[in-house]
């Protein structure tokens, strides 16, 4: 148990999870569960989701359930993953208080992460930008360092996120002896998930996600609805598969079809519209295990609470471990037993 290696991710309960998230991290974190060398923790960062929804608790709390059962339903296995909520963890709070004397407030600024979220974040922040948004790469630090988290699996747009926790380890080492283990961050190998709509990001805020809750109902009118060739008016028009989503998206579900799908469109001799069916179909196939799982959850609230509160109880005990051993580095280590 000692020598397994710790690895430590999580997600902003700002919304339910799509298929971008499924390919791009959660097939990823499930299987890392065949992994015996790694003991694996998922967190819900609901203290980091208030950073940019401060104004929107009741929005934090439902989607600490949704994302519980999007975990639950694609198979992250609470047997064999730990997934805690960050919240009832109140050593982060108090590492982020020690950590934040190790970082300047000019590095903050050029996180390039920040920098991006920042502007996108206008409306909320208007001319500026609230301290604890600003920190939040501190108090993520915090996070994977409370359960010395040496991998931390997450897509690039994090990696100066993880390159900031490296700097506030090193520095803390420096400064008050060897106490902290620096994390590496570990790249999921799949790529990132357009939009229905072309959009090279698949988003909640863009409108064009495909959730992992939809029903087969709202899976077909998105479908219906993709981009596809803007150059294809008719039937019989010679189709362009490489600037239609909907190929795009028959790649990722339609694997044995994909080259017939390709060659009919290419000769004008499949409509879009069956093409969409098919593909919608093949959607709602892929994912029914995952509707189901979650049905099977959802019907059993007191279960996800049981998981919920098992999980944290076990990351606190963790995290007060190491608390303890900052404080001692740190010489705060007063009223001791
Ligand atoms: N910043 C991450 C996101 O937006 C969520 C997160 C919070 C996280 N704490 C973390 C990820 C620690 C990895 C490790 O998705």
């Amino acid at each position: 148990m000692q020598n397994k290696k710790r690895s430590l991710t999580g997600d902003r309960p700002t919304g339910r999870l799509h298929i971008g998230h499924y390919f791009g991290s959660l097939q990823n974190r499930v299987k890392m569960q065949e992994d015996d060398s790694i003991e694996r923790f998922v967190m819900i960062a609901d203290v980091q989701a208030l950073t940019d929804n401060f104004n929107n608790p009741q929005k934090v709390r439902d989607n600490v359930y949704q994302v519980l059962l999007d975990y639950l339903s694609v198979g992250i296995d609470p047997e064999k993953t730990t997934i805690f909520l960050q919240s009832m963890i109140p050593e982060l709070a108090e590492l982020t208080v020690y950590y934040s004397n190790l970082v300047t407030l000019a590095r903050l600024e050029r996180n390039p992460t920040v920098k991006t979220e920042i502007a996108q974040k206008r409306e909320l922040f208007g001319e500026s930008v609230t301290y604890g948004f600003l920190g939040y790469p501190v108090s993520q630090a915090a996070d994977i360092t409370a359960f010395e988290g040496e991998l931390v699996p997450v897509g690039e747009d994090q990696l100066p996120l993880i390159e900031q926790c490296r700097e506030i380890v090193r520095k803390f080492n420096s400064i008050y002896g060897e106490t902290l283990k620096e994390p590496k961050a570990v790249l999921s190998s799949n790529k990132r998930i357009k939009g229905l709509d072309g959009n090279e990001k698949m988003g909640k805020s863009l409108g064009n996600a495909i959730y992992l809750s939809d029903s087969e109902e709202e899976i077909t009118k998105k479908v219906m609805g993709a981009l596809t060739d803007p150059g294809r008016i008719r039937k019989d028009d010679l189709g362009n598969p490489d600037v239609c989503m909907v190929a795009y998206y028959h790649e990722l579900f339609s694997k044995d079809e994909i080259k017939t799908v390709c060659e009919e469109c290419r000769a004008g001799k499949r409509g879009c519209v069956d093409c969409k069916k098919q593909l919608a179909k093949n959607i709602i196939e892929e994912l029914r295990p995952i509707r189901e799982k979650r049905k099977y959850y959802e019907e059993r609230p007191e279960l996800l609470e049981k998981i919920l509160k098992d999980g944290t109880k076990k990351a606190q005990e963790i995290a007060k471990e190491t608390m303890r051993k900052v404080k001692e580095s740190m010489k705060l280590n007063y009223f001791e037993e």
